[in-house]
């Protein structure tokens, strides 16, 4: 099975109604040409309501850009996997980085989110990656092994949709993109242990976004490559411009 590049926009916590509004506007029409192509964006919760309106009837899908693991109770701040799907997502991003970093959560954590996800019928998209320390250490590829056995615990690949994010933390929102070949490698690696944790079949069919620092200018070279299947994008998601031309990337 052929692996559609997904390019997906992570706007974090950017936007007012308003602006989401024609953001998510833009974003369609830049969709509406790219055939082979889909598109996903993570608006914040607050805009969910308004972007769904938006993108009704298209080809772009609506993810939260985080989710709980129970349908509802005593979670103060969180947010569940119905009251997304009731907003018209398909998607949950679980893992990213500055929830790890900023926030404090644990692979025990992700992967409850995971399964949340799962459950509830959204397509989790499992973030994970290095940071620059760790990368220095020569640990990149034992921290990446960490956080896809961790997120995936008691997953049964053969049966679950899922997408994972390679997103070096050394590389989000800093302008400094991993090469190719460190992307590459990375997402080779990330496909390898999936196949050792399901099957070769099955990891062969996963797609593997790369994120950090994708802009217009390193998006078709990245994209080019045999093991990167589409982009998580941040800062440059927020512009229609950037993010239309990540979209039409060139094969
Ligand atoms: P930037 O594209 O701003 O580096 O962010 C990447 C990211 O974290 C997407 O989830």
């Amino acid at each position: 099975m052929e692996r559609i590049p997904l390019i997906a926009g992570n706007w974090k916590m950017h936007a007012t109604i308003a602006e989401a509004e024609r953001l998510a506007a833009a974003v369609v029409e830049a969709a509406r040409g790219a055939a082979g192509r889909e598109v996903m964006i993570a608006p914040p919760f607050t805009a969910l309501p308004a972007v769904a309106k938006v993108v009704a009837g298209s080809k772009v899908a609506l993810a939260g850009q985080n989710v709980c693991w129970e349908a509802q109770g005593a979670f103060t701040g969180e947010i569940s996997p119905i009251m997304l799907r009731e907003l018209g997502c398909s998607m949950a991003i679980v893992g990213h980085s500055e929830r790890r970093h900023v926030f404090g959560e644990g692979d025990a954590m992700v992967n409850k989110r995971l399964r949340g996800a799962l459950r509830f019928d959204l397509t989790p998209v499992l973030c994970v990656g290095e940071t620059i320390e760790e990368r220095e250490a020569g640990r990149t590829f034992e921290v990446l092994e960490r956080q896809v056995r961790g997120g995936l615990a008691g997953v049964d690949l053969a049966v679950s949709p899922l997408v994972v994010a390679y997103e070096p933390v050394w590389a989000i929102g800093t302008g400094k993109t991993a090469t190719i070949s460190q992307a590459q490698e990375a997402h080779a690696h990330v496909r390898d242990l999936l196949g050792r944790l399901s099957q070769k079949k099955i990891a062969a069919q996963l797609r593997i976004l790369y994120g950090g620092s994708v802009k217009p200018e390193n998006a078709d070279d990245l994209l080019r490559q045999p093991d990167i299947d589409g982009a998580l994008v941040g800062g440059a998601s927020l512009s229609p411009e950037s993010f239309g031309r990540i979209i039409n990337f060139q094969e």
